[in-house]
């Protein structure tokens, strides 16, 4: 029988790469079921689909804890509680902290609007355009503490065309993107130490 991991999913706003992944979830086959979401903003549009999909969520706002660092252990709390292996940040737009990205090193991932190392940080698809870019992309990596740094799990290449503005560029990236993600995780997964697997809460 194939033993699913649990994984859980940050973000911080529309979520459609979250929803890329509860799809993949969906398939029997799928090596990954996902168990929970948690979001830094209240408002996030991405929260309200979890609702309706009867996930558990989660809120965690740099507001209301004293700092960065009591807002991650609160994130590494809930994370705990539902016994996750893997963690997945799509769209999650806070930096966290090196004590948390430590604590979930090889179990906790991301995915970027860029081919990286290019493009790293923000406004990715106006900097690609700018620099004349023929190609532009996404990337899945796993998280370490420099920003957007960690090793490549996979990526996925658009064509920047003629006329292109960051807009539909990013329109293109992002259908990309949410190919690339269930994929990519299903990659992660299969490295995952097993001395990092958490016992089932
Ligand atoms: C996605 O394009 C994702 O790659 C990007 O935010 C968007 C979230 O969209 N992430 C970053 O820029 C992280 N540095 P979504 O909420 O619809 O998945």
């Amino acid at each position: 029988m194939l033993l699913r991991k649990r994984v859980a999913i940050l973000i911080s706003g529309r979520g459609s790469n979250m929803s890329a992944l509860i799809e993949a979830a969906r398939a029997p086959d799928y090596p990954a079921e996902i168990v929970g979401i948690i979001s830094n903003r209240a408002a996030a549009e991405g929260l309200e689909i979890a609702r309706r999909e009867s996930l558990p969520v989660a809120v965690h706002s740099l507001k209301n804890y004293p700092d960065e660092i009591a807002t991650d252990r609160a994130i590494s709390q809930t994370l705990e509680s539902w016994g996750v292996d893997m963690v997945c940040l799509a769209g999650f737009m806070r930096i966290l902290s090196a004590q948390f990205t430590q604590r979930w090193q090889d179990r906790l991932i991301n995915i970027h609007p860029s081919l990286l190392p290019k493009f790293k940080g923000v406004d990715t698809h106006r900097r690609a355009i700018d620099a004349g870019e023929k190609k532009h992309g996404c990337s899945v990596h796993f998280v370490v503490p420099e920003l957007d740094a960690g090793p490549v799990i996979a990526r996925s290449s658009v064509p920047v065309l003629p006329g292109d503005t960051p807009e539909t560029l990013a329109d293109r990236v992002l259908l990309a993107e949410h190919r690339l993600y269930p994929r990519a995780l299903k990659k992660a997964l299969q490295r995952l130490p097993e001395s990092a697997q958490q016992p089932a809460a």
